[in-house]
């Protein structure tokens, strides 16, 4: 490790963030109710420009009258080109309930966003004294976001997560794409007269997780956008969660229990990272750095990988 540690990210399930737009208030109460671990209300571009006021006054509203349980509660505002930021994050701050846990703020592209945003709500919460300090969520869903993706992890100590937003990512970059994430037809290497699909998603995805794990936030892969394909989903969420995501976010109902089933370490995931732990507290214990577990090497590396799981997925248990 470099004389500066790691900093830990926040201990919270992240496994599914359930969107829904703040236009739309009858399905609040069926958010609240799903198995989602983080509820994004959102005031941005699943709302119509005609409706920003009254989806900011819905979703004030919900806030204090809807039981969210022990979900983390998030509202996605407006983003800093728009006319609408400022007073979402004003009327959030000034007359949401202290339920509200997170604003989720889209398009960030430089750390100078964040900072924009958090001089705001520093205000805000000062002059209405407000005891319970709003956590922040980024998305990086442009070129300005992306090549700038360490200042971004690195400017509030408000932030815990940061999404990738592929559909905006991917207008932004000039991709020849209109699907949101998944596999791109296009994007495929020709060897032996097959195609061999690749991932366009996955040099984004690793830079944003490196980001985030320099500096103490979650990773998380934003939305699947063609719900009724299963698979395809859980095959961007499995990427994603091998790289280092911690969750994905879930634009229709029926992704939540498909992003749980993936971000939720498996027994036998689990079972194996333990069996690790105990061959090399083995090893530990004879003065050996190293052994063998079922025929390949493990050692003090292996550890840590497997108290990656270890720890995962007690926290979601706890
Ligand atoms: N959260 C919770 N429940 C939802 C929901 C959501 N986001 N979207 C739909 N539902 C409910 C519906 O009300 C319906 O409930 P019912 O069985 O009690 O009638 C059920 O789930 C099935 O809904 P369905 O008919 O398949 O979908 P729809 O046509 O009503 O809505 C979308 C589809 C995609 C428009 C809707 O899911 C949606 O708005 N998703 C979020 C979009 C968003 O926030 N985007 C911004 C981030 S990219
Ligand atoms: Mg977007």
């Amino acid at each position: 490790m470099s004389f500066r540690i790691q900093p830990t990210a926040p201990a919270r399930p992240n496994r599914c963030q359930l969107f829904g737009p703040g236009s739309r208030p009858a399905i609040f109460e069926k958010m609240a109710a799903s198995d989602a671990d983080v509820i994004n209300l959102d005031l941005e571009d699943s709302v119509a420009p005609s409706d920003k006021d009254s989806a900011r006054a819905n979703v004030i509203a919900a806030i204090s009258d809807i039981d969210w349980g022990t979900k983390t509660l998030s509202v996605r505002i407006n983003s800093l080109d728009t006319p609408y930021w400022y007073r979402d994050v004003i009327d959030l701050l000034e007359q949401a309930g202290d339920r509200l846990d997170q604003i989720m703020i889209p398009k960030v592209g430089c750390a100078a966003d964040v900072y924009a945003v958090d001089a705001l709500a520093t205000a805000v919460e000062t002059a209405k004294g407000r005891t319970k300090k709003i956590n922040f969520e980024v998305i990086i869903e442009s070129a300005a976001g992306i090549a700038h993706v360490e200042e971004i992890a690195a400017s509030s100590p408000r932030l815990q997560a940061m999404s990738l937003g592929a559909a905006d990512f991917a207008a932004s970059m000039g991709m020849q794409t209109t699907g949101i994430g998944g596999t791109q037809d296009n994007y495929y290497m020709h060897h032996d007269g097959q195609r061999h699909y690749s991932d366009p998603w996955h040099w984004a995805q690793a830079a944003i997780v490196a980001a985030c794990r320099t500096h103490g936030v979650l990773p998380v892969d934003g939305p699947f956008g063609d719900f009724s394909d299963d698979e395809g989903f859980r095959a961007q969420a499995r990427r994603s969660a091998t790289l280092g995501m911690v969750g994905k976010w879930a634009i229709h109902p029926k992704q939540v229990a498909l992003s749980n089933e993936v971000f939720t370490p498996s027994d036998e995931a689990v079972a194996e990272a333990r069996a690790i732990l105990e061959a090399m507290e083995k090893a530990t214990a004879k003065g050996e750095g190293a052994a063998v577990y079922k025929g390949r090497l493990v050692d003090i590396a292996s550890i840590k990988q497997a108290e990656v799981i270890v720890r995962q997925s007690e926290m979601i248990k706890g």
